[in-house]
């Protein structure tokens, strides 16, 4: 591994990339995240034993990596908190191996609650609920509490009244509902902070230095590209900017954008929560992806809306992350299908268009159809061990989004996985 690495979601999120954060995490001296928040779920298996993880890095399970959550994430300590617990059950040590930014805009249990009432009105974005756009949205604002306030008693006391006060207008006039305690918002995170303080610190200078000593960086992207909230299926996105180009300043450390990018596509589609879905699959071939890929929400265990792999985006992912390299996940849960197909195209009232289109919920897609391979890829090991199918297949989404495609993933394990 000669530079660091940017690896990124190019779809709408849940394309496998803890799983590949954590294989890729043996070559790093450190793995950083540098956007979203506690909405990302990334699974690893390790030895069989299963991880969620939702704000840690994916590089924990390894001794010699140190684990980085830069400015650009929205920190619930609350969630960070009960997250290491369950890591530290599970025999997995922590300390020593975390830094966060004390630039982190905090997410609290009043900007869940927001989410959770605008999300029960009507035309719902289909959230996590955890409160990810309304801390996104104070941040942006300016009224966020940071973590560096908790380090002066007085100041956060006057930033949290306003913050209250604010929210309280919203919750009685538009969703008549209780309105939050300020002593008890004050009271609970203080006391999340005492016991999460030891793990804030300077993530810049950290990263400088494991860089200056000739370490490589991991930057794990959350959700995916087209979840961006610039260049994403706008208004049904996540509240961050998800794209590999928003690392220089997530992570604060601005050499970030020198890596290389790896995006990770599955060898189909899925979306969780509401939006435009040009291959989305109503029929038994959609149920059958559902069942074999368990397409269920690491986060919140909604079931995954799936369809085929769509190119014209995976294409317009790959540009806009300026990708080196691709890695395909899941090709396994093909292994049944007599015929696969990819989207070539975008037709509206039969005339082409483009991901650009601001009516993607009409676009028809146009597909090429593919031979299944029929049997088990769980034995190959190698490239040349794929069926010629499969083969084919890969090099054609190769060639049409214009990466090189130099991992493939044929199962959830840490060695189920092909290099090319
Ligand atoms: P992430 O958010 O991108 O990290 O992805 P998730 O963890 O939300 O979802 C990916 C799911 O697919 C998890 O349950 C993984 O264990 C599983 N998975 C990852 N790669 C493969 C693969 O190549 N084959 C199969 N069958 N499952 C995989
Ligand atoms: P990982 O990192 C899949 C989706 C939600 C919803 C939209 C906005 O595991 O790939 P938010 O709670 O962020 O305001 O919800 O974004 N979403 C994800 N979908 N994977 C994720 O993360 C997601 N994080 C957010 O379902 O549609
Ligand atoms: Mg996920």
């Amino acid at each position: 591994m000669e530079k660091s690495l940017i690896l990124v979601g190019t779809q709408w999120g849940d394309e496998g990339k803890g799983k590949i954060v954590d294989f890729f995490s043996k070559k790093f001296k450190a793995v950083c995240r540098f956007q979203g928040g506690h909405n990302a779920g990334h699974t690893i298996y390790k030895e069989d034993e299963k991880f969620v993880l939702h704000l840690i890095p994916s590089g924990i399970f390894y001794d010699h990596v140190s684990c980085f959550i830069g400015q650009g994430v929205i920190l619930s300590i609350d969630s960070l908190l009960e997250e290491i617990k369950q890591l530290e059950a599970k025999g997995i040590n922590l300390e020593g191996k975390l830094r966060i930014s004390r630039y982190c805009s905090l997410l609290l249990p009043i900007h869940a609650k927001i989410d959770q009432l605008r999300e029960d009105k009507k035309n719902s974005i289909g959230t996590t609920r955890r409160g990810i756009g309304p801390a996104y949205e104070d941040k942006t604002a300016r009224r966020s509490i940071k973590a560096f306030d908790l380090e002066d008693r007085e100041l956060l006391e006057q930033k949290l009244k306003d913050l209250v006060q604010y929210y309280n207008f919203q919750v009685e006039s538009i969703h008549d509902s209780e309105p939050f305690k300020y002593e008890e918002v004050l009271a609970n995170l203080i006391s999340s902070y005492e016991e999460a303080s030891r793990y804030f610190g300077d993530v810049t200078d950290s990263l400088e230095e494991i860089y200056e000593e000739g370490g490589h960086i991991l930057y794990e992207g959350a959700q995916g590209t087209l979840l961006d909230v610039d260049y994403g299926t706008y208004p049904y996105v996540t509240s961050s900017n998800t794209l590999a180009t928003s690392v220089g300043v997530g992570s604060g450390f601005p050499k970030s954008i020198f890596s290389d990018v790896l995006g990770v596509a599955k060898a189909y589609t899925t979306r969780v929560g509401a939006g435009p879905f040009p291959t989305e699959l109503f029929c038994e071939e959609g149920e059958k992806i559902a069942e074999l890929g368990h397409e269920f929400g690491a986060t919140t265990g909604r079931p995954r809306r799936c369809g085929w792999l769509d190119l014209v985006a995976l294409r317009y992912s790959a540009k806009l992350n300026n990708l080196t390299n691709l890695c395909i996940t899941k090709l396994d849960v093909l292994d049944s299908f007599e015929n696969i197909k990819v989207c070539v195209s975008y037709q509206i009232d039969e005339k082409e268009t483009s991901f650009k289109s601001r009516q993607l919920h009409k676009v028809e897609p146009v597909y090429k159809e593919f031979r299944g391979w029929n049997c088990s890829l769980d034995a190959c090991k190698s490239y040349d061990e794929l069926p010629a199918e499969a083969k084919s297949f890969l090099e054609y989404i190769e060639d049409f989004v214009g990466v090189k495609i130099s991992l493939i993933s044929n199962g959830p394990n840490r060695d189920d996985l092909i290099h090319r």
